[in-house]
């Protein structure tokens, strides 16, 4: 059977696949993304696809799988880069990698979150720049957890766990949105509240929703015009979550206090882009999930989906839909 990879992609991975020996192999073998006509040629016949999020899994890419196609293995827990109601008219299983990633995210945001509070990148700045005068009083304050309200929107797999992390910091109060009520937020004794309640009370509020056709531009003008002038705004799930246009106009009129941002929309910002040149706004690079154990491990389970997906077999993480 015939796979195509669109990136190079973590060798304990591509190990599995080879010692499987049942697909012939083709990758893309770069660590940038495949051009658009690449993939489509690349996919030709393919009986699997081991994909990333940034590859855009749309009908025109199915149909130049053409039937041959039994599924798609995305080494990601995000699914938004795939057409999901073509993939399941043609039948197609698709694999992803939930829970594996979970920890490293939730490490990831609080330290976004501290670092954006705590205004880390701007300190480091002044260090270097001999902006560090002496000991001042009233110089590189921020925002601390002890005693705060947070707010997650989206309490699932990330949420839960960034909750569990954060409430040690001595948080008072942890809300939480979505589109149900978790029995599990007890062990973070969360409060499950409307949208509206969740962003007006809390001192810093957490993104970790899936990004969905509901989710989309959630956080936009009337969204940041309900926060407090003193919060904290942390987006780790997709940057489309976010009208950033909305962002910037919050920030830069000193409606919110500041923000970090892992995922931005496009992906790479562009290095001209408004938001980059706001103190009070920490961009990172989408690099949640980015440790070299945890990428190793989602190398591991995506490759053992796309095998179970060519034999037919169960996926250790099959993406049900
Ligand atoms: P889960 O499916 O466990 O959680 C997603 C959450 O989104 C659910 O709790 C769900 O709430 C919530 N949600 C869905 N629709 C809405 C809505 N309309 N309003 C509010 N909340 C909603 O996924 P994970 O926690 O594993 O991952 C979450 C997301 O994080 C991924 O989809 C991905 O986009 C992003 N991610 C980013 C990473 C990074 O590198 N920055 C790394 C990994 C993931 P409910 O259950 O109530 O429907
Ligand atoms: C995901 O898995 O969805 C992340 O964005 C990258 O790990």
């Amino acid at each position: 059977m015939k796979v195509f990879i669109t990136r190079r992609i973590p060798q304990e991975g591509m190990k599995i696949l080879s010692q499987a020996g049942v697909c012939k192999v083709s990758l893309w073998d770069s660590d940038e993304p495949v051009p658009r006509a690449e993939l489509l040629k690349g996919v030709e016949g393919a009986h699997g696809l081991l994909c990333l999020l940034s590859d855009k899994i749309d009908t025109e890419v199915l149909e130049a799988a053409g039937p041959n196609l039994k599924v798609i293995s995305t080494l990601s827990v995000g699914f938004d880069h795939m057409a999901m109601d073509e993939i399941k008219k043609r039948g197609v299983r698709v694999g992803y990698t939930p829970d594996v990633l979970t920890d490293a995210t939730a490490e990831l945001t609080v330290a976004l979150l501290l670092a954006t509070a705590r205004r880390l990148p701007e300190g480091v700045v002044e260090v270097k720049n001999g902006g560090w005068s002496t000991w001042k009083p009233l110089w590189l304050c921020g925002y601390g957890l002890s005693g705060s309200t947070v707010g997650v929107i989206g309490l699932g797999r990330i949420g839960m766990a960034i909750a569990r992390r954060l409430k040690p910091f001595g948080v008072k109060r942890l809300l939480y949105s979505g589109r149900t009520a978790k029995s599990y937020a007890a062990e973070v004794e969360g409060e499950y509240v409307p949208l509206d309640t969740l962003v007006s009370e809390s001192d810093f509020v957490v993104v970790s929703c899936a990004l969905t056709p509901e989710t989309q531009g959630l956080c936009n003008k009337d969204f940041f015009s309900k926060m407090k002038n003193t919060a904290v705004f942390i987006n780790t799930s997709r940057g489309a979550v976010v009208n950033q246009e909305d962002l910037y106009q919050a920030l830069s009129s000193g409606q919110i206090a500041c923000a970090g941002l892992d995922v931005t929309t496009p992906e790479p910002l562009p290095t001209d882009h408004p938001l980059l040149t706001l103190k009070n706004c920490v961009v990172l690079p989408h690099i949640g999930s980015a440790t070299y154990s945890t990428r190793g491990i989602m190398a591991e389970l995506s490759a053992n989906n796309l095998l179970a997906g060519l034999q037919g077999t169960d996926m250790p993480s099959e993406l049900k839909f």
